[in-house]
């Protein structure tokens, strides 16, 4: 609960100031309503800053005790819900100094000795933004593995392979999921590409010029598990970069989301079925009964737009911006906010429903007997018996033709009736026009072939 009242002891910065500020003006300005939730972060950086100072001989062991004793009572209140979050105080790094000196006094007032809310709330978003990226992280692998389980049933049960989307050629089921298994690979690395340019440390920085205390900056960052410092005290402060690094990096592995969640749509419609969905996942329509709607598929397809969205906010925020800190950048927290939780839920939700997959392989097999999926196999055959490939592509087009009009496919074809296309085709022809044939032929590294399929599957559980 956020108090929006104005109590006596204005604020940190009013000794200058005439009169307070209106109730719009407080409420526009304030961001407590939101970066409330950086309170771990904040009390995590105040406490390593206040150890330094007290190391550096800038404020005494006492001082350092009664803060440490002072945080740890607010953390306390924090935690159960008896803090009371002033609007009035601003953001949540006045809240708690503000709590901090109600609590123990002049200690508290002197532990923004050095520091400057600019350097400070940098610091607690980089440290959220980098805890924020370990859990992504973990989620991703848990959906790739949900994704290798279900590939690993499927590394031989035969679908349509797509392009256009019209039948292209077979695949396995399994081959298909685990191009999605690829696409997480490269969403990992890119995020944990954004970690290492967001695990640096700006306090030190000051307001924006650095500070004329002796302050041990490595230290403070080797305790906050930061892998060094930010090296320019105005960058330090005024980028944000790695927010929208990270959003950029979202926003791709919602794109894949998306792409993965059309695909769900496709396979649920019952005039396509490949694919039942468990009911927890779906939900009716109050009008229609016979309908069973893909609601999270759908919804997922539509969040990639938020994400999309907040990457735009927070590129629009930064452009533009003079050095050093403005306060345009309050503006940073709520897309960013907003992007991690919907990308956790999503993946949290994703990988339960990829292990709830109930596959339709039967509607699989009809679909891939009417679209001609092995026409490429028989240029190939073809061209293995000396035919170019464009005179190959010539050749099963005609036959194609003429099994369209007859409505047979290419397999149904007698011999003497495929021979009249070219000389060349012999009997074994046969075991190339079938889809088993034409998935075990696929036998490279990256190819469909159900071996390779289960090598690729195999890989992948050793390098996650
Ligand atoms: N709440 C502010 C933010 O999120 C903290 C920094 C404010 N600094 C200032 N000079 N007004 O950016």
């Amino acid at each position: 609960m956020i108090n929006t009242e104005t109590p006596k002891d204005a604020r940190a910065w009013s000794g200058r100031f005439a009169e307070p500020v209106s109730e719009i003006v407080k409420r526009y300005t304030g961001s407590v309503t939101f970066d409330f939730r950086l309170w771990p972060q904040d009390v995590r950086g105040s406490l390593a800053h206040a150890r330094m100072l007290h190391r550096q001989n800038i404020i005494s062991r006492q001082d350092l005790a009664d803060i440490e004793r002072g945080m740890k009572q607010i953390v306390a209140e924090i935690e159960s819900g008896t803090f009371t979050w002033q609007l009035d105080a601003e953001d949540v790094h006045l809240n708690i100094e503000r709590r901090l000196t109600g609590l123990i006094g002049d200690a508290g007032k002197r532990l923004h000795t050095g520091r400057s809310r600019n350097d400070q709330v940098a610091t607690d978003i980089r440290l959220w933004l980098r805890d924020a990226i370990d859990d992504i992280d973990t989620l991703i692998v848990a959906l790739q593995h949900a994704l290798t389980d279900l590939a690993e049933q499927h590394a031989a049960t035969p679908m349509p392979g797509f392009t256009h989307l019209q039948v292209a050629q077979p695949v396995t089921f399994g081959h298909h999921l685990m191009a999605y298994f690829e696409m997480l690979k490269r969403d990992r690395s890119r995020l944990a590409d954004v970690r290492r340019r967001t695990n640096l440390l700006p306090l030190g920085a000051a307001a924006l010029a650095g500070t004329t205390f002796p302050i041990d900056r490595l230290s403070v960052a080797h305790e906050l598990g930061f892998d060094g410092v930010c090296e320019n005290s105005l960058d330090a402060v005024s980028d944000r970069d790695f927010a929208i690094e990270f959003t950029a990096a979202a926003a791709i592995l919602m794109m894949h989301i998306s792409r993965f969640a059309e695909e769900l749509i496709l396979w649920m419609n019952p005039r396509i079925a490949f694919i039942d969905l468990p009911d927890r996942f779906c939900t009716g329509s109050s009008i229609m009964p016979q309908k069973k709607n893909p609601d999270i598929p759908e919804l997922a397809r539509g969040k990639s737009g938020r994400v999309f969205g907040h990457l735009m906010a927070l590129l629009t925020l930064m452009k533009g911006q003079a050095l050093a800190y403005n306060k345009d950048n309050q503006e940073d927290k709520e897309p960013l906010f907003d992007t991690v939780t919907t990308l956790t839920d999503t993946l949290r939700i994703f990988a339960d429903l990829v292990s709830g997959i109930h596959v339709r392989s039967d509607n699989m097999a009809a679909a891939l007997d009417q679209g001609y999926a092995t026409a490429t196999d028989l240029a190939d055959y073809l061209v293995k018996k000396g035919l170019p490939f464009r005179d190959a592509h010539e050749v099963v087009a005609s036959a194609i033709r003429q099994c369209e009009e007859n409505r047979l496919g290419l397999a149904d074809l007698p011999l003497a009736e495929l021979r009249k296309f070219s000389a060349l085709i012999e009997d074994d022809v046969f075991s190339v026009l079938t889809i088993d044939g034409s998935l075990s032929a696929r036998n490279h590294i990256g190819g469909t072939a159900p071996d390779q399929v289960r090598a690729a599957i195999l890989r992948s559980r050793q390098q996650a």
